[in-house]
């Protein structure tokens, strides 16, 4: 019997037991909540992998249930003498080598037809999108528009769109799980996928290839959106930045071409020309700041711009040491780059 004081400390482990798996459940499930799943597919690549996905666990299911059946049948009816399977010769090759290589053939056979069925899109991409990965951010080019933007693309809905990808730096890995298979991106290579999203919306694009100490807070946004919406987002993008005659904006953009911004960056239309960070023509009118890991607010814009390694540790951005009345400006100007 336990004593009094033994049972009470296996009930408090019990609690705790309960208590840290509560915690973790919630952790993970909220960690869920908004997670791009390749189980909700939006797009006839995705479509046939989710369905892949779920004949392939059906399949192992399948052969799980059997394989623990045979195992708890031998292990419960194990008699003295000799097994009604005779030496278990035939069993053995049938079991553990004729019907496993069958299945292994089978599924074989049909993953491969699904990897070459959405290798290539049913109708020709009626666009073509430019991505080069860096350390740790999406830079986007749009070829026959001919302009740049950063970590945010937009597609029409309902139509496939070419991606052609390749790297800066080192290997990253583009993957829009609710449109498309991975597709990475190699150094002195340009690698070709294509995505289509069937209902307008925001698709995340997440790095899916460790690329160092941000690789987790490389992200990007897909906005699926109607053709007539589309068109008027690359008439404006293609435009540059408009002619600043307002006078805090006047002096926003006199404090950011008088900093070290103009080195890194380029705004069109403007002596600021640089080419190692974002294109930062339009930045007010994109949804994230940071490569999709803050909203584009005024308040992340200016933690961004005061100590971007605060909020991003290890990106390539230097904290800006600005005087308040000056970040009140430059911030207000960067709002303005709609
Ligand atoms: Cu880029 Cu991981």
């Amino acid at each position: 019997m336990l004593s009094k004081h033994e049972s009470g400390q296996r009930h408090r482990n019990a609690m705790r037991a309960g208590t840290w798996l509560s915690i973790g459940a919630v952790l993970l499930l909220s960690g869920c909540a908004n997670a791009p799943s390749v189980l909700q597919p939006h797009g006839p690549a995705a479509a046939r992998l989710a369905e892949l996905w779920w004949v392939l666990l059906s399949v192992a299911a399948i052969v799980f249930v059997i394989v623990m059946g045979l195992l708890a049948y031998a292990l419960l009816r194990r008699r003295p003498g000799p097994s009604r399977l005779g030496n278990g010769q035939v069993f053995i090759i049938t079991g553990g080598a004729v019907v496993p290589a069958i299945i292994l053939v089978g599924v074989m056979i049909y993953t491969v037809g699904v990897q070459r069925a959405i290798s290539v899109p049913q109708q020709p991409p009626v666009l073509t999108i430019e991505v080069v990965g860096h350390q740790w951010w999406w830079e986007v080019f749009y070829p026959d528009q001919s302009f740049a933007t950063a970590n945010e693309m937009h597609i029409p809905v309902g139509q496939p769109v070419l991606i052609k990808l390749t790297t800066a730096d080192v290997i990253h890995s583009f993957w829009a799980p609710e449109l498309q298979a991975k597709m990475d991106l190699l150094p002195g290579q340009t690698n070709t996928t294509w995505i289509q999203a069937n209902t307008p919306g925001i698709y995340r694009v997440e790095c899916a290839e460790y690329c160092g100490v941000q690789h987790a807070h490389m992200s990007m946004m897909i906005v699926a959106e109607a053709e007539e919406q589309l068109a008027a987002w690359l008439t404006h993008q293609q435009q540059d930045a408009p002619i600043v005659t307002d006078p805090v904006l006047l002096q926003g953009q006199q404090v950011f071409m008088g900093s070290a911004c103009v080195y890194c960056h380029t705004i069109r239309g403007t002596t600021a020309s640089g080419q190692l960070g974002p294109d930062l023509t339009h930045l007010g009118s994109r949804l994230t700041i940071g490569a999709g890991i803050l909203p584009n607010t005024r308040g992340h814009l200016a933690g961004w711009v005061i100590n971007a390694q605060a909020m991003k540790p290890g990106n390539r951005m230097p904290p800006m040491y600005l005087d308040a009345s000056s970040l009140h400006t430059m911030l207000a100007y960067l709002e303005s780059l709609e």
